[in-house]
């Protein structure tokens, strides 16, 4: 049996990325060997209650930087073991943020360091690499005309998460804009990245996001 891909969405808040996944769903409903997720949290059937606790825990609390982390790799590890397992039988999973998020708010935004996210995802990467899998990332990428508007908008409106209440947006926003090196953090695991461009009206957005999608899974 062909195995499955891992798909992440990516990019910096207010991109458009849960809007777009949203819209995929009716589109994509004939094809039923899709399942989507998020992180942090999980919507698979094993590791929602647990992955979906420590989400709670890690989005009600500030915490140091080290320790955020780490919760998010761990949650990630139980995550990703039923992920590939999933993907194993043949299923996509579409995952709305996964690694490449710490490596922005963590590694990057507060200053970690991508080595430092690489060890604390050692089992993750560990499991990929086991498995043969690479990453396949949909990059959302916005110009900064577009990222100031709707940050101006959004952060008036919405009551923030703890990491919001950090106010690293913008190094976040610049992490996405960079060219990926730093997605190279570790030489064990592929991950393809095709950019979308979030600057589009929310329609064409979602015919790219299908198309990039349907060659993926095909
Ligand atoms: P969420 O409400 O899901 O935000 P978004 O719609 O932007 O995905 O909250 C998730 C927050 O967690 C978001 O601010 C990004 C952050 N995050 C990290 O800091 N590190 C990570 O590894 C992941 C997966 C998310």
């Amino acid at each position: 049996m062909n195995k499955g891909k891992l798909i992440i969405f990516e990019g910096p808040d207010f991109s458009g990325k849960s809007t777009q996944i949203k819209l995929l769903k009716p589109a994509l409903a004939k094809n039923n060997n899709i399942l989507y997720t998020r992180e942090p949290g999980s919507y698979l059937p094993d590791t929602q209650a647990y992955c979906e606790q420590i989400r709670d825990f890690i989005l009600n609390h500030k915490l140091p930087v080290g320790q955020e982390a780490a919760l998010f790799a761990e949650s990630r590890f139980a995550h990703t073991q039923e992920m590939v397992r999933y993907i194993n039988e043949g299923y996509n999973v579409i995952c709305d943020r996964y690694l490449v998020s710490s490596l922005a708010y963590q590694g990057y935004a507060q200053d970690l360091g991508k080595d430092k996210i690489n060890e604390l995802n050692s089992a993750t990467i560990d499991l990929l690499e086991k498995n043969n899998l690479p990453i396949y990332c949909l990059k959302f990428s916005l110009s900064e005309k577009n990222w100031q508007e709707r940050k101006a908008k959004r952060l008036t409106k919405i009551c923030a998460d703890s990491i919001e209440s950090k106010d690293i947006h913008d190094k976040v926003f610049e992490f996405y804009n960079k060219d990926s090196i730093y997605y190279d953090f570790t030489d064990r695991i592929n991950i393809f990245s095709h950019t979308i461009n979030a600057n589009k009206e929310i329609e064409d957005m979602h015919k790219d996001v299908l198309n990039v999608i349907n060659i993926l899974i095909k």
